[in-house]
């Protein structure tokens, strides 16, 4: 008997765990695919002001301060869930009336605390950009950024 593993043997594990782990990730690759966004996401209230919302946010760079579900940088308020921190669960008017005066606001220009630039946006974008706040609330996040604003 040979000592260790034969030849054959080594190329069968080589092989038969290639195989294994191959199929895992093809099986999770489906798994994210066909389940996991179904149940984390909306995609029937993705509608095409949600989506020009979106480019709203990019295009003024919002993430250059904010963080949305805990990506972005650490100056601003987390956004991903400020549609529920204004009250958008129990009174949907009164929290897109209020992010939007909070928009229109800016800057406060209060001593020592710090500033959100005034954003001129029409009615359009403004509406678009808080569809699209409203929807990504309703990502299943797992109650991710722990702290409510981040
Ligand atoms: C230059 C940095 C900066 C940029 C860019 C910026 N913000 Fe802000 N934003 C702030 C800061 C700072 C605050 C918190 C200010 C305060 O509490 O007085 C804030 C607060 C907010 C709030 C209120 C959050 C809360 O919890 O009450 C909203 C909503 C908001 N920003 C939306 C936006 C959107 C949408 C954009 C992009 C169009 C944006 N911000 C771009 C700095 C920024």
């Amino acid at each position: 008997m040979a000592d260790g593993l034969t030849k054959s043997a080594a190329r069968n594990i080589f092989y038969g765990g290639s195989l294994f782990f191959f199929l895992l990730f093809a099986a999770l690759t489906a798994h994210s695919h066909w389940y996991m966004v179904n149940v984390s996401t909306d995609s029937e209230g993705l509608t095409d002001s949600v989506k020009h919302g979106k480019e709203v946010w990019e295009k003024n760079m919002c993430i250059n301060c904010h963080t949305i579900m805990g990506e972005g940088a650490y100056f601003a308020p987390e956004l991903s869930n400020v549609w529920e921190r204004y009250g958008g669960l129990e009174n949907p008017e009164a929290a897109r009336a209020g992010i939007n005066a909070w928009i229109r606001a800016q800057p406060l220009g209060i001593e020592g605390r710090r500033q959100m630039p005034a954003f001129d946006f029409s009615e359009k974008d403004m509406n678009s950009l808080i569809d699209f706040l409203e929807w990504t609330n309703s990502i299943n996040d797992q109650d991710w950024p722990p702290h409510p604003a981040g």
